[in-house]
């Protein structure tokens, strides 16, 4: 779900689409949009998995402090991507997949 108008910061359509690879996927997002946002907005709540359970976890402060957010960004792990914008062609992987399932 997005706010597609705001009496601030306008329409939702001036912002460009850009497309990013999520888990070998492309997908579109709005350029500089957090990662997070980019995903939530296309329904993907779960962003990586813990190492012990392998729980799934997603945005939980939304501001950068707690890690359960992190993916590999780019070949570079624990990103939080609650707080990295979206940049077009970004190579996005969930990280601690669990065997099965999901
Ligand atoms: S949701 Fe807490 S660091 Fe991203």
């Amino acid at each position: 779900m997005r706010v597609k108008e705001h009496p601030i910061l306008s329409s939702l359509d001036r912002i460009p689409v850009v497309e990013i690879i999520v888990d070998g996927i492309a997908v579109p997002a709005r350029e500089g949009e957090s990662i997070a946002a980019a995903l939530m907005a296309l329904g993907r709540l779960k962003l990586r998995h813990t190492h012990k359970t392998s729980s799934p976890r997603g945005v939980f402060c939304g501001i950068g402090r707690c890690t359960d957010c992190v993916m590999t960004v780019d070949g570079q792990t624990n990103v939080r991507t609650c707080v990295t914008p979206v940049r077009a062609g970004m190579i996005v992987e969930t990280q601690n997949k669990p065997d099965k399932g999901e």
